[in-house]
């Protein structure tokens, strides 16, 4: 399925450049961002990423570890909305085995073509690359077990549309794990975000309340919205995030946990899990 560019909006145009200038050069570190491993893959605890390739492992644009709270199982279906490079994919795919199947979602073609060439060198025929953008998702209906999302939902122009086609997409009982920058009070309101800001994940970040009424109104339910401590303790234990040096490790990280009792403004990963309901 290939995209109809006139669907693209100029958010879209944006961020599908950025992505595909982070791909063609390899990874090498965008200005700004919210999202970057440049060296050593910290977002994932060391055990998920074993036996991964490091110029896989480290082609990553993520902002959390969302393979893990999916919980997947043998046999089931993962989409992945955004998926880049594949990591996410990959280590899905080797969780739901050869009974299940891994699709990946992204409109950018350099990241697509990236991937299905990793897919091919790594040996796995469970996962699938498409092209698609997230607002219109090229998967039928009630078709997903779990979808999981790594740094990207913020790209988003009409994260109202995602919600729903994320909805449309999982089969009842069907869950997500995202994983995103939020924030834990509303943006100002920019005239005009920078551009460079809301494709490094910044400037689009929704607030807590915000993506929880969002997700509320698209029918999910049991919605959980969480900073995700763990990957940011990782993160600033390896060096990649820093404390400032008055602020004790464990303080900051308490404090992140409260972190709707902040006055300053912050945008921070955050972990996201929901359900859709089953009526039967
Ligand atoms: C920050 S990167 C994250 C990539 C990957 N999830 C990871 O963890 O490395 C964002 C990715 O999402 C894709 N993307 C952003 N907005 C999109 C949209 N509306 N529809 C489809 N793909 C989108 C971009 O092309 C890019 O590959």
């Amino acid at each position: 399925m290939t995209i109809n560019v006139k669907t693209k909006n100029p958010t879209h145009r944006a961020v599908q450049e950025h992505y595909g200038k982070y791909a063609r050069e390899a990874g090498s570190c965008c200005a700004n961002s919210a999202c970057c491993q440049e060296h050593q893959n910290t977002l994932y605890p060391s055990e998920v990423i074993e036996g991964i390739p490091d110029d896989v492992a480290s082609f990553s644009a993520g902002s959390g570890d969302p393979v893990s709270p999916a919980k997947l199982k043998p046999g089931e279906t993962a989409l992945d909305l955004g998926s880049g490079g594949g990591l996410d994919c990959f280590i899905a795919a080797r969780q739901v085995g050869g009974l299940g199947r891994v699709i990946g979602v992204d409109m950018t073609p350099e990241m697509l073509e990236r991937s299905r060439v990793k897919a091919t060198e790594l040996n796995l025929n469970n996962v699938e690359f498409r092209e698609g953008l997230l607002e219109a998702l090229p998967v039928e209906a009630n078709s997903i077990d779990v979808i999981i999302s790594n740094c990207v939902i913020n790209l988003s122009p009409d994260k109202p549309e995602v919600f729903k086609e994320m909805f449309r997409s999982l089969k009842p009982g069907g869950r997500i794990a995202v994983s995103d920058p939020v924030s834990n009070q509303p943006l100002p309101s920019y005239t005009a975000p920078k551009r460079e800001d809301w494709c490094g994940c910044t400037a689009g970040a929704l607030s807590r309340q915000v993506y929880a009424s969002e997700l509320e109104k698209a029918g999910f339910e049991d919605i959980h919205i969480e900073v995700d401590t763990e990957t940011i303790g990782r993160m600033m234990d390896s060096g990649q995030t820093q404390a400032p040096e008055s602020i004790l490790r464990e303080q900051l990280l308490d404090d992140l946990k409260h972190i709707n009792n902040l006055d300053r403004l912050l945008v921070v990963p955050h972990l996201i899990t929901a359900i859709k309901p089953n009526p039967m």
